[in-house]
C-alpha cells in the first residue's frame, strides 16, 4: 500500500492551463475519484502521476518516495487507459503477459502469475482467446488484468468504464471496487460520470478548468456542494439566487422574485446583499395545496407544470407564482390527483438549503 502525495503540480499546453497549481493527498488504500467535465485536466493529472505528461512545476510522491523525476516503468503504477487498448493481434494471455515480458520477467512466472491475474478479474480459461471474441466487459476485464498482472503500488484507471453500455458499467464499477478492496490497492479513478464516482470511492476531488473545485467523502460532495459549480455537477439541482430578506438565528430568509426561501446555515450569511443557494430536486416533498409542512420545514405554493414519470422515480416542474421553475423529484408517495396545472405545496427541510458566500 502507497499513499501518494500530488504537491502544488501545474502542466500548461500553450496557452491552455490543463492543471493549474493542483494538491491532493491519496491515502494508503484509498479509492479516489478525479471527476469532472471534459477537458478539465483529470487524464493530463493521473498520466503525470503514471509518468506519461512531464509536469511543469511541484512534486509526486509515493509514500514520500519522490517518483516525478523516474521514467514510467520505474514508478510501480498500472494504467488502464481511457479507450483500453488491448493489443489485438496477441491472444488475453498475451496482453496480461505484455508487462512481465518487458520487465524480463522469467517464463514460468509470466505464467503463473498471468493465470492469477486472469482469475482475478474472472476470466480463467480465456489465456487463449483472441481479443476480437471477447465482450466488451471481458476486453475490460482483460485491461484490468494487464495492469495489475505487474502487482502495482499503485493502480490507475482513465474512464475504464466509458465504452461500455449502461447496465455492464454498473455491474463492472462494482467489481472494480471489489477488486481494488480485496488488493487493498491505492487507485486514482477518472470519470464524468457523477453517479459512478459516487457509488465506487473513498473520496472525491471534483476538478473544473485545471483545479479542484471541492475534495471529500462522496455524501460531502452531494449534501454539502462547496461552490455552485460542484452543486450542480454532482447531479442535478436548483441553482437560485436572491436577497437576505433577515436573518432569525441560524435561519436566512431569501427572497427569490416573489418567494420567500429559508436555509439553515450554521456557518452564518451575510446580512444582507445576494446569495446563492442550492435546494435539490428530491428534497422537495410535495403535498396536497394548503396543508401543513412537517414541523420546522418551510413551504412553497406551486403550480405543477409538468410530470415525468421515469419508472423509480417521478420528476415535477413547479412553477412559482412569479414564473420561476423549481425541479422536483419523488419516488412515490405523492398526493391524490397530483398532476399538471394542478396546485401543490412543496415542504423542504431548511437544512437541506446550501448557502453560497458568493452569488
Ligand atoms: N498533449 C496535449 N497537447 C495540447 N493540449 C492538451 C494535451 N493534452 C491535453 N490537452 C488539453 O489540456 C486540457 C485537459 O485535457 P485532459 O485530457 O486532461 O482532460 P480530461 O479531463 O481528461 O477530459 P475528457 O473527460 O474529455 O477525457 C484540455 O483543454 C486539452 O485540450
Ligand atoms: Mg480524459
Amino acid at each position: 500500500m502507497t499513499a501518494i502525495t500530488i504537491d502544488r503540480v501545474a502542466r500548461a499546453f500553450g496557452t491552455v492551463r490543463a492543471i493549474d497549481e493542483v494538491s491532493l493527498e491519496v491515502r494508503d488504500g484509498e479509492f479516489f475519484t478525479l471527476l469532472g467535465p471534459s477537458g478539465c485536466g483529470k487524464t493530463t493529472l493521473l498520466r503525470m502521476v503514471a509518468g506519461f505528461c512531464d509536469l511543469d512545476r511541484g512534486r509526486i510522491l509515493f509514500g514520500g518516495r519522490r517518483i516525478d523525476t523516474l521514467p514510467p516503468h520505474r514508478r510501480n503504477t498500472g494504467m488502464v487507459f481511457q479507450n483500453y487498448a488491448v493489443f489485438p493481434n496477441l491472444t488475453v494471455g498475451g496482453n496480461v503477459a505484455y508487462g512481465l515480458k518487458a520487465r524480463k520477467v522469467a517464463a514460468a512466472e509470466i505464467e503463473r502469475r498471468v493465470s492469477r491475474a486472469l482469475k482475478l478479474v474472472h476470466l480463467d480459461g480465456y489465456g487463449e482467446r483472441w481479443p476480437h471474441q471477447l465482450s466488451g466487459g471481458q476486453l475490460q476485464r482483460v485491461a484490468i488484468a494487464r495492469s495489475l498482472v505487474i502487482e502495482p503500488e499503485v493502480l490507475l484507471l482513465d474512464e475504464p468504464l466509458s465504452n461500455l453500455d449502461a447496465k455492464l458499467r454498473v455491474e463492472m464499477r462494482a467489481e472494480i471496487r471489489q477488486l481494488q478492496q480485496e488488493l487493498r490497492i491505492t487507485a486514482i479513478y477518472v470519470t464524468h460520470d457523477q453517479e459512478e464516482a459516487l457509488a465506487i470511492s473513498d473520496r472525491i476531488a471534483v476538478m473544473q478548468g485545471g483545479r479542484i473545485e471541492q475534495m471529500d467523502a462522496p455524501e460531502t460532495i452531494y449534501r454539502t456542494p462547496a461552490t455552485p459549480f460542484v452543486a450542480e455537477f454532482m447531479g442535478t439541482t436548483n441553482l437560485l439566487t436572491g436577497a437576505v430578506a433577515g436573518i432569525d438565528r441560524d435561519l436566512v430568509r431569501i427572497r427569490v422574485g416573489g418567494q420567500e426561501f429559508v436555509a439553515r446555515s450554521a456557518a452564518g450569511a451575510p446580512s444582507g446583499g445576494l446569495i446563492t443557494f442550492s435546494l435539490r430536486p428530491e428534497t422537495l416533498r410535495l403535498l396536497a395545496a394548503g396543508a401543513a409542512p412537517p414541523p420546522g420545514w418551510a413551504s412553497l405554493t406551486a403550480t405543477v407544470q409538468r410530470v415525468e414519470f421515469l419508472g423509480v422515480l417521478t420528476r415535477f416542474d413547479l412553477r412559482l407564482a412569479d414564473g420561476a421553475v423549481l425541479r422536483a423529484a419523488s419516488l412515490d408517495l405523492l398526493p391524490d390527483g397530483l398532476a399538471a396545472g394542478r396546485p401543490v405545496a412543496a415542504a423542504y427541510d431548511p437544512a437541506r438549503v446550501t448557502v453560497f458566500r458568493a452569488p
